[in-house]
């Protein structure tokens, strides 16, 4: 059969922080046939914690299948159109559940939950010279909040339904990929109980050179490995699909969300590097074969492994915890906008936010700082200043935090980057687009597929061995290149502002006693 006649389809499920959605692609075009999205929501139980419903993203995943699947059938296609699947995922959000039952044994802890203060506190004082830093050369990760080893000692040591569970051998411990693929593989029938090198890379519990889980990491947090999934390659064949009408469909690529829009920019040579702007914004750095280890503040983290028998490649990576999350709380919070889209139009209308700067440390500060005790800022303020300018000054803080970045990723590697690729929700804010390449002073290169993180996980299972309806080589050119964002203000103006931001981010540290 031809492709016209029987076309390669490879569905995407992007389960984010505040989304679910399932793309399918076709395979010979990279192009998205048909898509559906629901919102996953936050429950905040207490201030600093943030959780989900590991059974309500599970259900999520399910509707977006079944949704974008009656989409495709009105379509003209046939659910056997489709030849695989992939899953891309928010990292770090810990979920514990029973082997027996299937359940839930507590609400996934998200990302940006900052309950594990005391937690980090009381691992790093275990720690010679009381360093975060100390666990770095094997993890990549300095001891922070952010990452699943110290969600789940804070699990053990706080709930007595995971403890309990854990010492009857019932527990299963997974990021949101795991708990995804084994639900989707059958659960307690035959549930496959996996992640991938770049989900694991983000628990701090595996060893970034041997890609396996570490003794000396497992044992720092008191983690016994019975709890922890098989570590498989980001592109293998783990499974069949056990439900919804894709039942039998090969599950065939995992990545986290962020290293699969790295993949989905097709930044696969070193040097390359990409920013992706959601909940957060992630800038990953491709370093290929090597390991470099941060002295900047930034993460050493694992990109992606195409295949069983290939070579991991490595990145270093910024993250920064609120970018669009900034945007939903002007909307949620202060109500000074209805949808996330307005920001552009009220931050527009004013041509600079007249010295406001709006630090939104709202989970402490990640990149460069590591923070735990910051808080969020909006100083500058005077008579003059109103929404409009507030709702400027948010978007600047995603730039500014970006441009931090940048200047950390230079100190380490090196090399300076002359464009900086974007994607991500909020890179259709071309306002944003614009002070961006303003505050780096390098242009900004908006691809016109935006969908770069289902993509990157489309083509990780599509070029799976087994699968093979995807030649990686073939895939990125289709992208294509919509606008490039040149910068327009001077050094000099560049440099003041991005002094005042470093100011008002000092003045946001160590609010929290
Ligand atoms: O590390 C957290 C990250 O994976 C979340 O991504 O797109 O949900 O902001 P996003």
């Amino acid at each position: 059969a031809t492709d016209v006649d029987s076309p390669n389809l490879i569905g995407a499920v992007d389960q984010g922080t505040s989304s679910t959605r399932f793309l399918i692609f076709n395979a010979s075009t990279a192009e998205v046939v048909t898509y559906h999205q629901t919102e996953v929501r936050h429950i905040l139980p207490k201030e600093g914690w943030v959780e989900e419903d590991p059974v309500e993203i599970l259900e999520s995943v399910k509707v977006c299948i079944e949704k974008a699947t009656e989409n495709l059938v009105g379509l003209g296609f046939k659910t056997t159109d489709i030849k695989a699947l992939g899953i891309t995922n928010q990292r770090e959000t810990t979920i514990v559940w029973d082997r027996t039952t299937g359940k839930p044994l507590y609400n996934a802890i998200v990302w940006l939950d900052m309950r594990t203060a005391s937690t980090v506190q009381s691992l790093i004082r275990k720690t010679p010279g009381e360093d975060k830093d100390y666990l770095r050369g094997l993890c990549g990760l300095p001891i922070t909040t952010y990452f699943s080893a110290v969600k789940l000692r804070w699990l053990l040591d706080n709930s007595e339904v995971v403890r309990k569970a854990a010492e009857d051998g019932r527990c299963m411990f997974g990021t949101v990929d795991s708990w995804l693929v084994w639900n989707l593989t059958g659960a307690t029938d035959g549930g496959q109980h996996v992640t991938d090198v770049t989900n694991a890379s983000r628990t701090m519990l595996m060893n970034l050179s041997t890609l396996s889980w570490d003794d000396q990491l497992c044992s720092f947090f008191g983690i016994q490995k019975n709890v922890l999934p098989l570590i498989k390659s980001s592109s293998e064949i783990y499974g069949k699909m056990a439900l919804t009408s894709l039942k039998g469909v090969k599950i065939s690529g995992i990545l986290g969300d962020q290293q699969a829009a790295l993949v989905g920019q097709s930044c696969f040579k070193v040097g390359q590097a990409k920013n992706t702007y959601g909940t957060g914004c992630f800038l990953l750095y491709n370093t290929g074969f090597n390991l470099v280890e941060s002295k900047s503040g930034l993460l050493t983290t694992v990109a992606y492994q195409l295949g069983r028998n290939k070579p991991a490649v490595y990145a270093l990576e910024g993250a920064i915890a609120i970018a669009g999350a900034g945007v939903q709380w002007l909307r949620d919070n202060l109500g000074i906008i209805s949808s996330s889209a307005e920001v552009e139009t009220l931050a527009s209308e004013v041509d600079s936010t007249h010295g406001c700067y709006f630090v939104p440390a709202f989970s402490g500060l990640f990149c460069p700082y590591w923070q735990n005790d910051a808080r969020g800022i909006i100083c500058g303020l005077t008579q003059f200043t109103n929404k409009k300018h507030i709702a400027r000054a948010a978007l600047e803080a995603v730039c500014f935090q970006t441009k931090e970045l940048l200047d950390a990723m230079y100190k380490d590697s090196g090399l300076e980057l002359t464009s900086l690729r974007v994607d991500g929700g909020m890179t259709s804010n071309s306002l944003l687009m614009q002070i961006q390449a303003d505050i780096l002073g390098i242009s900004v290169v908006r691809p016109a597929m935006t969908e770069s993180t289902a993509l990157g996980a489309a083509i990780a299972a599509g070029s799976a061995e087994g699968v093979g309806v995807w030649r990686l080589e073939q895939e990125v050119s289709s992208i294509g290149t919509s606008d490039v964002f040149e910068p327009t203000i001077s050094l000099q103006e560049r440099i003041d502002r991005l002094a005042r931001w470093k100011e008002a981010v000092q003045r946001s540290m160590h609010w929290e006693t």
